[in-house]
């Protein structure tokens, strides 16, 4: 959500900020804007819509010099506007400023501001700070003072970027829950929220931390506590490169990623088991069998697609670690005042590591005395550094906002997290876990098996379905997990309603929705549980329902209910969902893209949600 870069050096800032905005694209933003410093004189581009359309007011209104901020926004206070974009001004146009997160109480800071006589001009909590910073400023303080100050009376979450005409040679930086770097040049300096807004630049940052702000020139960068005190950070090498944030000749980041994953499945078995094979081998990870025996119940804490890859870790580790799981979206258990202690490890799962709903159900936890082992993708994010273990779950960037490799790191999360406590306290044997890691092994080739042979039978179905308007998505235990996943791609990407239901649960009342030709979707790759969903998929049939089933290769008899069946490869009944998800992707990326939608970038969406 909103996306923020910055440039000092000696290069003209705006076309490194207007490709560092097109990186940021991905986050998900309604308008985009520019803040330029040459010659004492600030000068704002902006406009609602597309950095396309920011590219276009530029070239009728030219604006250069060496610092910059640029920002994207995701609307939250005012609807998506010239005005409300940012950068904002402070009222003499002395100070801009770049926000991403939330000011929560800027209606009493702007009260107080009004009454001095600051006039504002958006609906936005931000220009709140760009008038307190100068309130401070016009008290005497120095630019980076005054900037302190700020930090210590707003209330929130932010991410800022800074730029006074007085201080033409400087940047200031300041982050509070919401994530920025700086990037480390050669006689030139950034800030962004992510990489690849300056990977073209540099792949040396320091991740700021938590109320941190930093004073950037392009020689020297100085990092700072909220009390003004100098703080160190070691330098951090992100190692991807360019090409990683790009396409690669495919039509859209969400079509990589899905083929990305059997490389992303094999990086995330690779080097997880011991030298003989006989155990589970977690860096970073310090949840040894003293530490487990200490625990009686977990639970499982995220949000979204994320919270389903938890979904699966519950049921896994209920089954094969008999420790009761409760699996929550973090908006809930947030406010809900769960019972959970000392006694309580809370598995958080994030890609982004910055989601607020999982970050403050993460602080809860631990104010609880809990454990807490995040489940992460982006290396140094705020959940990351805030949880007490961290497994990274090696998925690379992610830049669709629909998640698909992301999803597929997280369940294999979840495997080796299950295998481990398993092990750990005893409740799977050599042999199990013999016959699991082998079936585990194969699974990076097995997606590769589904990516080369499915598209064209899927193509074929999505040209049949297209037209649905409801679909179904149901199966039994992990199938019924799956077809959540499934469920929320479609909505996500080709805004078709689809409901996920559990098989069993449908002639409790969602079967009354069942009319000719609705699509259901049947999730039927648990054996054990085969014969309980077929009979439902009977029913739905029964009542003029389309149904398409993902079923494992060989259980043909599947045939007998549905009206086309997707096989995947057969594997251990622990190790389906992985499997089983990788046609839902592809239905869901060929539906939105037979109905025209902007798949990589859905409406309303943010790729890191970062408010709440
Ligand atoms: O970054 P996170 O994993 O914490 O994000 C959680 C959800 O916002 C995310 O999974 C969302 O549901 C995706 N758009 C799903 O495709």
């Amino acid at each position: 959500m909103c996306g923020i870069v910055g440039y000092i050096g000696a290069q003209n800032s705006v076309p490194v900020l207007i490709n560092g905005l097109e990186s940021l694209e991905y986050r998900g933003y309604d308008s985009a804007g520019v803040a330029v410093l040459s010659e004492g004189v600030i000068n704002i581009r902006k406009t609602k819509g597309k950095v396309a359309n920011l590219r276009d007011l530029l070239l009728e209104q030219p604006a250069a010099g060496n610092a910059g901020i640029g920002h994207t926004r995701w609307a939250t206070h005012g609807a998506p506007s010239d005005e409300n974009a940012h950068p904002h001004f402070s009222n003499d146009d002395k100070i801009a400023v770049v926000h991403n997160g939330i000011i929560e109480n800027y209606q009493e800071l702007k009260a107080r501001l009004q009454e001095k006589g600051y006039v504002f001009h958006s609906d936005t909590d931000t220009e709140t700070v760009a008038h307190l910073i100068d309130d401070f400023y016009k008290q005497g303080n120095d630019l980076l003072e005054s900037v302190r100050k700020t930090l210590n009376v707003i209330e929130g979450s932010y991410a800022l970027g800074v730029l006074c005409t007085d201080y033409p040679d400087q940047i200031i930086a300041a982050r509070k829950e919401s994530p920025l770097i700086v990037g480390i040049g050669k006689g030139e300096n950034f800030i962004a929220s992510d990489i690849p807004a300056i990977l073209k630049y540099t792949k040396d940052a320091y991740i700021l931390g938590d109320k941190e702000f930093a004073l950037i020139k392009a020689d020297e960068i100085k990092i700072y506590d909220i009390d003004g005190n100098e703080v160190h950070h070691d330098v951090y090498t992100y190692s991807w490169d360019v090409e990683a944030a790009q396409k690669n000749g495919y039509d859209h980041f969400m079509l990589k990623e899905i083929y990305e994953q059997p490389k992303v499945v094999s990086d995330n078995l690779a080097r997880r088991f011991s030298e003989d094979g006989k155990h589970i081998e977690l860096d970073g990870i310090k949840l040894g069998k003293a530490e487990l025996e200490n625990i009686n119940q977990i639970y499982i804490v995220a949000c979204g697609t994320a919270y389903y890859a938890g979904l699966v870790g519950k049921y896994l580790l209920e089954r094969m670690v008999r420790i009761p799981v409760n699996a929550e979206v973090a908006s809930e258990f947030r406010y809900k005042d769960p019972l959970i202690d000392e006694h309580t490890l809370v598995i958080v799962v994030s890609q982004s590591g910055e989601t607020a709903d999982t970050h403050s159900a993460l602080k809860l936890a631990k104010a609880k005395g809990s454990r807490v082992l995040g489940v992460v993708n982006a290396v140094g994010s705020s959940i990351a550094r805030d949880s007490d273990d961290v497994l990274y779950t090696l998925a690379g960037f992610e830049i669709a906002v629909a998640s698909t490799k992301a999803f597929s790191a997280q369940v294999i999360a979840m495997y080796l997290i299950t295998l481990h406590i398993a092990q750990e306290l005893g409740t799977l044997d050599e042999k199990n876990f013999v016959e699991i890691k082998n079936a585990l092994m194969k699974l990076p080739s097995q997606i590769n098996d589904i990516l080369t042979k499915a598209v064209p039978a899927i193509r074929g179905f999505v040209d049949k379905y297209i037209g649905s308007k409801n679909v179904f998505y149901v199966g039994r235990g992990l199938d019924y997990v799956v077809g959540m996943e499934g469920s929320l791609k479609l909505k996500e990407i080709a805004y078709l309603h689809s409901e996920p239901y559990a098989a069993g649960e449908l002639k409790h009342g969602p079967i009354a929705l069942i009319e000719s030709a609705t699509l259901v979707v049947g999730v039927v790759t648990q054996e054990a549980l085969f014969d309980k969903t077929k009979s439902n998929l009977q029913e739905v049939k029964a009542r003029g329902a389309k149904v398409l089933a993902i079923a494992m290769q060989g259980n043909t008899s599947i045939e007998e209910v549905a009206d086309d069946v997707i096989y995947i490869p057969r594997t251990h009944w622990m190790l389906t969902s992985v499997l089983a998800n990788i046609p839902q992707q592809l239905f869901a990326y060929y539906m939105a893209l037979g109905l025209g939608e902007d798949i990589d970038k859905p409406r309303n969406l943010a790729k890191s949600v970062t408010v709440e």
